[in-house]
């Protein structure tokens, strides 16, 4: 049975993919900062799957020790990791353009150097086996700037530039990279926007497209829904001059 290590596995897309993983025979293991949530969702997925190889571990991924201490655990416990979805994330959409240093530092720590650690200790272990799979989720927002989200923006375009390098330096390693770029997906976070959400799909839509997309040929990029992605992708082509006029004119900002 494989295993699939899921950061961020407590609610939303995390949550929906680990379903959809423990559907499809694989061995689970979903880490967040809260414990009882996770077992809610651990408890749901027994229910719903009738196996029971689903596990749950509490695990802060700003902090490194707590990251090789889980990793150590899954591979000694639960079996080695085939496939790790970096998943977890901060999400505290600005207001404002207020430039609020707290909220850059937050979203820093978890979701670039979070990530970071993550990577980290799982290439130190598959280095070794000469095999693995590392997908982190990063996010359209971080192809191009945006009004209002240079905070999440920023951590989120680091994340698509850090997965393009490694995707040629782990080569070498036997390691493969994806980076994951979901358009709008309702969410705990998405609960907090404002603004209208083109496109918006459900936690579940977005959980069968990482599977599809992890699962069957090798991809570097999964994107969904792909419409809205193309429309994103084509924005980030454009000249600044036009960029800056379109995004004005929309977002009337
Ligand atoms: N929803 C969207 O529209 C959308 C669009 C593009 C990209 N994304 C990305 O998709 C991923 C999942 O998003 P979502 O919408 O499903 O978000 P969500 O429901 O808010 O879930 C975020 C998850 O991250 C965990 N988390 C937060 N801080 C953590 C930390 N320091 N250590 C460990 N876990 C932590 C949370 O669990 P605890 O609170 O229990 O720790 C939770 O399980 C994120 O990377 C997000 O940026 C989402």
């Amino acid at each position: 049975m494989k295993v699939i290590w899921i950061t961020g596995g407590s609610t939303g897309i995390g949550a929906a993919t680990a379903l959809k993983f423990a559907e499809n025979n694989w061995k689970v293991v979903i880490s967040s900062r809260n414990l009882d949530k996770l077992n809610l969702v651990k408890e749901k997925i027994i229910n719903k799957t009738k196996q029971s190889n689903v596990f749950s571990i509490k695990c802060d991924i700003s902090k490194k020790n707590e990251v090789i201490n889980t990793i150590n655990r899954i591979e000694s416990e639960i079996g080695n990791i085939n496939l790790a979805l970096l998943n977890a994330a901060a999400y505290s959409p600005n207001k404002s353009q207020e430039f609020e240093i707290e909220n850059f530092e937050l979203l820093i720590d978890v979701n670039l150097k979070g990530t970071i650690n993550c990577i980290y200790a799982l290439q130190n272990i598959m280095e070794k086996r000469k095999s693995g799979h590392i997908a982190i989720v990063s996010s359209p927002v971080g192809y191009r700037g945006l009004p209002t989200a240079a905070a999440y923006g920023s951590t989120k375009a680091a994340l698509i530039n850090l997965a393009e390098s490694l995707f040629f330096d782990f080569k070498k390693k036997s390691i493969k990279v994806s980076i994951i770029n979901p358009g709008f997906i309702e969410s705990e976070s998405t609960k907090l926007n404002t603004f209208p959400m083109p496109f918006l799909k459900t936690s579940e839509f977005a959980a069968n497209k990482i599977y599809q997309g992890l699962t069957k040929k090798y991809k570097f990029e999964i994107f969904f829904p792909t419409f809205f992605i193309y429309i994103l992708k084509f924005l980030r082509i454009l000249p600044y001059r036009v960029y800056f006029f379109i995004i004005k004119k929309f977002t009337g900002l």
